[in-house]
């Protein structure tokens, strides 16, 4: 049995002891916050602590996740993969590329995994787009455009970019299987400090483009992908999972069990741990993404586009 401790129990870190705990792989927890680490290790009947410290000493560990705000994610896994344990990090993995230069340099150092929470990987319904590029047969992929939109009162550590942005910046470099070579964005804050809303557009080999909108104003959830091919037009609905294919001769929606991407993403990781392999998202995901990300800021301050070192 591989054993997995959750830090951080909050609104999303709940999910992962829901399912780690369905897994069978939950050995512990740890919240900062006294009274949710309590709830939540009565309700799981496992150990819960207050401190990453006070964790990492007690418990004998293979691994864990780290489901706290982003700004903290850099200290936290540091002393994780200090203590050799595999580290699967909610995204985005770190709020600079420095930084995650680092964490991917210790877990080499512990020859431990280094993983990140780009969960959309694992949707269903992204998997089979995945499979259609492979296949050809629609023809050659030539537009992704992102919708990923809903009101957000809170206060975030980060602004939307690097919140949000980051999942499909992610999907649209997997999908299309290669970095995108330059980068440009116009972001801007309506209702918080940080940037609430983002249009950015990636360009890859051949004329391939991604474009990705985000916001935190829209009051309805969207959150939808239109993959363009030369014959043909799929779209996506993240949410419901429910995948529409158009081409010429018509539209047929491939049936599909909905499954939940959490659960499919943390057996990854479990069996990723088991087998001593490298999961499907790497700590070298994680960063690359978060180097795209910062482009994306830095195209926004400047007004111009930005050219990725390739
Ligand atoms: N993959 C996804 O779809 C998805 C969805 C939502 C959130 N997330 C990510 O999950 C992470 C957490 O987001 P959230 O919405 O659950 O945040 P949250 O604020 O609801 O919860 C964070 C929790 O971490 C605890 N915490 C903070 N610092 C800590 C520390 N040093 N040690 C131990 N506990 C600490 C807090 O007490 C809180 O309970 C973020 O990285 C976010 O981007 C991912």
């Amino acid at each position: 049995m591989v054993r997995i401790a959750v830090i951080g129990i909050g609104g999303w870190g709940k999910n992962h002891v829901r399912v780690l705990n369905e897994l069978d792989a939950l050995a512990a927890l740890c919240d900062a916050n006294r009274e949710r680490m309590q709830l939540y290790s009565k309700k799981y009947r496992v150990p819960g602590y207050e401190s990453v410290d006070s964790l990492l000493k007690k418990e004998e560990l293979d691994g864990v996740t780290i489901c706290t705000p982003a700004s903290t994610h850099f200290a936290i896994a540091s002393k994780v993969l200090g203590e050799g344990l595999n580290t699967f990090v909610e995204k985005p993995m770190t709020t600079t590329s420095s930084d995650g230069e680092s964490l991917i340099e210790m877990a080499r150092k512990a020859r431990k995994i280094l993983t990140v929470g780009f969960i959309e990987r694992f949707n269903p319904s992204i998997s089979d787009l995945k499979k259609m590029f492979a296949e050809g047969r629609l023809g050659a992929p030539i537009l992704l455009e992102f919708h990923r939109e809903n009101r957000r009162g809170d206060v975030l550590d980060v602004g939307i970019v690097k919140d949000a942005s980051v999942h499909d910046i992610d999907t649209a470099r997997w999908l299309f299987g290669e970095e995108p070579r330059v980068v440009f964005a116009r972001v801007g804050n309506v209702k918080s400090d940080n940037e609430d809303f983002a249009a950015i557009m990636m360009g890859f080999s051949e004329q391939r483009t991604a474009f990705i909108t985000t916001n935190w104003v829209t009051p309805a959830r969207v959150r939808t992908l239109e993959a363009v091919f030369e014959n043909g037009v799929v779209n996506i609905d993240f949410v419901s999972q429910q995948t529409q294919v158009h081409e010429e001769d018509g539209t047929r929606m491939p049936r599909l069990v909905v499954q939940e991407p959490l659960m499919l993403e943390l057996k990854e990781y479990l069996t990723a741990i088991e087998e001593k392999r490298q999961p499907l998202v790497r700590g070298e995901d994680g960063l690359m993404v978060t180097r795209i990300a910062e482009a994306v800021l830095a195209s926004s301050r400047s007004g111009t586009p930005i050219f990725m070192k390739q």
